[in-house]
C-alpha cells in the first residue's frame, strides 16, 4: 500500500539525468520557443475559433481567449518553476512522481497521452480537412470513402450516424510522414519545425494586418448573444444560457472550447532532456511561446468576429472563409496553406513528446523499459515507442471523429494542469530548500487561481467528456495493477532498503 504513495526522491531524479542512455542535448532557447509556438498555433485557431464564435460565444469569442489564455499562464508559470527544477523528460508525470507519489503519477502520465497522443490524432483530422479543401481549389477531390472517419456524433439528434466512407486516408499519410522524420532525429525534427511555424507566424500576422482593413465594427453587436456564462455541473447548467441539447452556452463555454488552441505550451517541459541549459532556457520557451501565442489569438479572435457577423462565420475552415467573403479569394488560397503548414508543425512536436513521457514511465518500470525506453544506436530517438505512437495515432485519426477526439483531450490536459498546479504547492512545502532557478510569483495565490481556473474550465465542457474521462483513467488503473505496480523501480528498490 505504501508504494503507491511512494514519492520518487528530488535527488534520485537529478542524479538520473546524469546517466547513460540519454538523449542529444542540442535544443536552444529559440528552437524551445519555436518547438513552443510549433505545438501551440493550429486547429485551434484555425478550425475551432468557428463553432466557438458561431454556436458558443459569438463576438465574446475574444474574452474566451482571454479566460482561456490566463488559464494557461498560471500553469505555465507552475510548469516552469518545475522544469527548471526537475528538467527530464517526463513533464507533469515527473512533477507528480516527486510530489504526490507513484499512482497519481501514472495517473497523469496515463492522462498525458490524451493531451499528446489522441491531440495529434485530432490535429491530423484537421489537417485532412484543410488538405482536402486546398486539393479542391484545384478542383481535386479524393473518393469519398478515403475522406473522413466511418462514424460521427450527431449532437442534434444526440447518437452516431455512419458517414459513409471508410476511413480517413490523408491523416494516415501525413502521420507516416512525421513519424519519419521523428525516428531520424530531434535536430531535423526541430529544424522541419522552425521551416512550418515561420509560415504560419507570417499567416497569421497577414490575418491580423490585412483583416484589419475589412474589420466593421458593427459586427460586434451583440458582442455577447449567448450571454457570458457557460458553467455547468455534469449535464445542469449553473451560470448562462442553456441550448436545446442541454449544453451551456456563453463565454465561458466558449473558452472551454478554444482552450484547444492553447495547448502545447507544456510540450516544451518534455523537451528538457534535449535542452542545452535546461533550467534556463525550457521556462523560457514555455512562457514565450504562450504569451506571444496568446497575444496572436486575441488579435485574430477581434479580427475575424469583426470581419464577418458571428453567425454567419463558416464552421470547417473559419479563418480562410472570412477572406473570401470580404471578396478576397488569393487570401483564402494562402491562408489554408499557412494552416496545413501550421497544423503539421503541432502534429510533429505533439508526436515528439509522446515517446519522451513514455520514455520517462518507462524508466520508471511502470511501462515495459525494453520497448518505451529503446533510444536507437544513431539516431538517439526513442524509435520503437515513436513508431508505436504513429500507429495507434494513425488507426485513431483514421476511425474516429475529431469532434470526440477534441473535447476529450481537452478534459484531460486540463486535469494534468490542476494537477501541476497541486505539484508546485506541495513541493514549495515538502522541498522548500531545493533550488528553483525559476520561482512561480505569488505563491500560493498563483498555483491556486490556476488550479481554480482550470476546473472551472473543465465543468464549462459537455457532461459526457467527464464519463470518457472516467473511462480513460480506468483503463489506466487495470494496466497499472495489473502490470506497472508489480514492475516499479521504486517499489524494488525500497524493498531491497528494507532488507
Ligand atoms: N494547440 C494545438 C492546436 O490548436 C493543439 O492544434
Amino acid at each position: 500500500m505504501n508504494n503507491l504513495f511512494a514519492k520518487k526522491p528530488l535527488a534520485m531524479l537529478l542524479a538520473e539525468m546524469k546517466g547513460e542512455n540519454r538523449l542529444r542535448r542540442v535544443l536552444g532557447p529559440v528552437t524551445l520557443s519555436s518547438l513552443g509556438v510549433g505545438a501551440i498555433i493550429g486547429t485551434g485557431i484555425f478550425v475551432l475559433t468557428g463553432i466557438g464564435a458561431h454556436d458558443k460565444a459569438g463576438p465574446a469569442l475574444i474574452l474566451s481567449f482571454v479566460v482561456s489564455g490566463v488559464a494557461c499562464i498560471f500553469a505555465a508559470l507552475c510548469y516552469a518553476e518545475f522544469a527548471s527544477m526537475v528538467p527530464v523528460a517526463g513533464s507533469a508525470y515527473t512533477y507528480a512522481y516527486a510530489t504526490m507519489g507513484e499512482l497519481f503519477a501514472w495517473i497523469i502520465g496515463w492522462d498525458l497521452i490524451l493531451e499528446y497522443a489522441v491531440a495529434s490524432a485530432t490535429v491530423a483530422h484537421g489537417w485532412s480537412h484543410y488538405f482536402q479543401d486546398f486539393l479542391s481549389i484545384f478542383g481535386i477531390h479524393l473518393p469519398k470513402a478515403f475522406t473522413i472517419a466511418p462514424f460521427d456524433y450527431d449532437t442534434a439528434m444526440g447518437h452516431f450516424v455512419a458517414t459513409g466512407a471508410m476511413f480517413d486516408l490523408p491523416a494516415i499519410v501525413i502521420t507516416i510522414i512525421v513519424t519519419a522524420i521523428l525516428v531520424k532525429g530531434i535536430r531535423e525534427s526541430a529544424r522541419f519545425n522552425a521551416t512550418m511555424v515561420g509560415i504560419k507566424l507570417v499567416i497569421v500576422l497577414f490575418v491580423i494586418v490585412v483583416g484589419a482593413f475589412y474589420v466593421d465594427p458593427k459586427n460586434w453587436q451583440p458582442f455577447a448573444p449567448f450571454g457570458y456564462g457557460g458553467l455547468s455541473f455534469f449535464g445542469h447548467t449553473v451560470f448562462g444560457q442553456t441550448d436545446v441539447d442541454g449544453t451551456a452556452l456563453g463565454m465561458l463555454a466558449g473558452a472551454a472550447t478554444i482552450f484547444f488552441a492553447y495547448i502545447g505550451f507544456d510540450s516544451v517541459s518534455t523537451h528538457a532532456e534535449e535542452a542545452k541549459n535546461p533550467q534556463r532556457d525550457v521556462p523560457i520557451g514555455i512562457m514565450s511561446s504562450l504569451i506571444i501565442c496568446t497575444v496572436l489569438y486575441i488579435a485574430v479572435s477581434a479580427i475575424l468576429t469583426g470581419m464577418v457577423p458571428y453567425d454567419k462565420i463558416d464552421l470547417n475552415a473559419p479563418v480562410s472563409n472570412a477572406f473570401a467573403v470580404v471578396g478576397l479569394p488569393w487570401a483564402q488560397f494562402l491562408i489554408s496553406l499557412g494552416a496545413i503548414a501550421g497544423i503539421t508543425s503541432v502534429l510533429l512536436v505533439m508526436m515528439l513528446s509522446q515517446p519522451r513521457v513514455l520514455l520517462a514511465i518507462a524508466r520508471d518500470g511502470l511501462i515495459p523499459e525494453s520497448f518505451f525506453g529503446a533510444i536507437h544506436d544513431k539516431f538517439r530517438t526513442p524509435w520503437k515507442s515513436t513508431i508505436l505512437t504513429g500507429v495507434f495515432v494513425a488507426i485513431m485519426a483514421a476511425l474516429l471523429p475529431l469532434r470526440i477526439l477534441a473535447e476529450l483531450v481537452n478534459i484531460g490536459t486540463l486535469l494534468a494542469f490542476v494537477i501541476v498546479c497541486g505539484a508546485v504547492l506541495i513541493m514549495r512545502y515538502t522541498n522548500p530548500q531545493a533550488e528553483r532557478p525559476f520561482r512561480v510569483p505569488l505563491v500560493p495565490l498563483v498555483p491556486i487561481l490556476g488550479i481554480l481556473t482550470c476546473i472551472m474550465l473543465m465543468f464549462s465542457l459537455p457532461v459526457e467528456n467527464w464519463w470518457r474521462l472516467f473511462i480513460w483513467l480506468a483503463i489506466g488503473f487495470l494496466i497499472y495493477f495489473g502490470y506497472g505496480r508489480r514492475h516499479s523501480v521504486l517499489a524494488k528498490l525500497r524493498q531491497a532498503e528494507q532488507k
